[in-house]
């Protein structure tokens, strides 16, 4: 008898085939999330799960599923999986990293982009046929070549970014992380470790790569905003809850910073009202990884380390575990 798993969210149809080759498999073919009971319901019986970054995988879901043994995301990020809880239980999760680096640094370098040069917002008033004539301060921003480019979070995603800042547009790039880089993964980059408080002090443009968990819960809050300059961008490609949205919402009203692109969010698909009233905002919803070929490689490796783990063999990509 195959073993029975549940894909707890829509996804490509090749992928679910690939999984029936080796499962009875239940999916989700609504584009709904199934409430955390539901979850349980239908996890009754399972070995294995597919999930992404939403569906929070905590204590009270493990205890009413005894028979899981394997969590696979498709998502890099796993501050939704309590990955203690699972080590403890012996159910191994995996996530999804490396195959989406480049895709997402360049929409990070993208949404830092449209955020400096004001592309959505002035778009917006070209639509609502403001545009009138030619001016010499006509929606100006600020350059990115040329300046300091600052990276909070300097794992695979925040190295490629630090790549296209330092390689193609000539920035000088400071980043703060727990450990420093290898000297030969800063040199040539030119990457200079810098502690948080300058991090904020230097950069001309800040780009948010840091991991969600509860130690760098608002680490971007007032204290943080009120070290930026007037004239810097921040842009958050990590995950919401890293930024405190009411007091970046409050900072871009009040000009104490220029501009910010956000593609994550606290309470997502929430958005802060604060943070869709201000204009030299640029909002994504939560897409930085999202080209077709890109996600299709994410959801793949899920399923591979789902038959991995379930046949017994090691899984690819496994969330290191972290004992309580
Ligand atoms: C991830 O992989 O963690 C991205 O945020 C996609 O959801």
């Amino acid at each position: 008898m195959k073993p029975a798993v549940l894909i707890a969210r829509q996804v490509f149809p090749d992928v679910v085939a690939r999984l029936r080759e080796h499962f009875d498999v239940e999916a989700n073919d609504a584009p709904i999330d199934w409430p955390q009971p539901e979850l349980i319901r239908r996890l009754q019986g399972k070995a294995g799960l597919f999930v992404a970054a939403t569906e929070p995988i905590d204590a009270a879901l493990l205890a009413a599923c005894p028979d899981l043994r394997a969590v696979c995301s498709m998502a890099v990020g796993y501050n939704n999986i309590d990955i203690s809880a699972c080590a403890e239980r012996g159910v191994v999760v995996t996530n999804a990293p490396d195959v989406l680096t480049e895709t997402t640094a360049d929409f990070g370098f993208a949404l830092m982009m449209a955020t400096a040069r004001r592309i959505t917002e002035s778009e917006r008033f070209l639509r609502a046929g403001g545009w009138q004539r030619w001016s010499y301060d006509l929606y100006s921003g600020a350059d990115v070549h040329g300046t300091t480019l600052g990276i909070f979070g300097m794992g695979r995603i925040g190295q490629a970014i630090a790549r296209r800042g330092a390689l193609g547009f000539g920035m000088a790039v400071v980043y703060h992380n727990r450990s420093r880089l290898a000297p030969e993964l800063e040199a040539p980059i030119g990457a200079r470790w810098v502690e948080k408080a300058e991090l904020l002090r230097q950069a001309d443009h800040l780009v948010l790569v840091v991991p969600y968990s509860p130690a760098s819960h608002h680490a971007i809050g007032a204290a943080e905003l009120a070290l930026m300059k007037s004239t810097a961008t921040l842009t958050n490609i990590a995950r919401g809850g890293v930024v405190d949205d009411a007091a970046l919402a409050q900072a871009l009203a009040e000009g104490r910073i220029a501009a910010a692109g956000l593609d994550v969010f606290e309470g997502e698909p929430q958005v802060h009202p604060g943070l869709l009233a201000v204009p030299n905002v640029v909002l994504t919803p939560h897409i930085a990884s999202a080209t077709a070929a890109t996600r299709m490689k994410m959801a793949m490796l899920a399923a591979d380390n789902l038959i991995a783990v379930l046949r017994g063999a090691p899984p690819l990509t496994p969330v290191t575990p972290v004992r309580p």
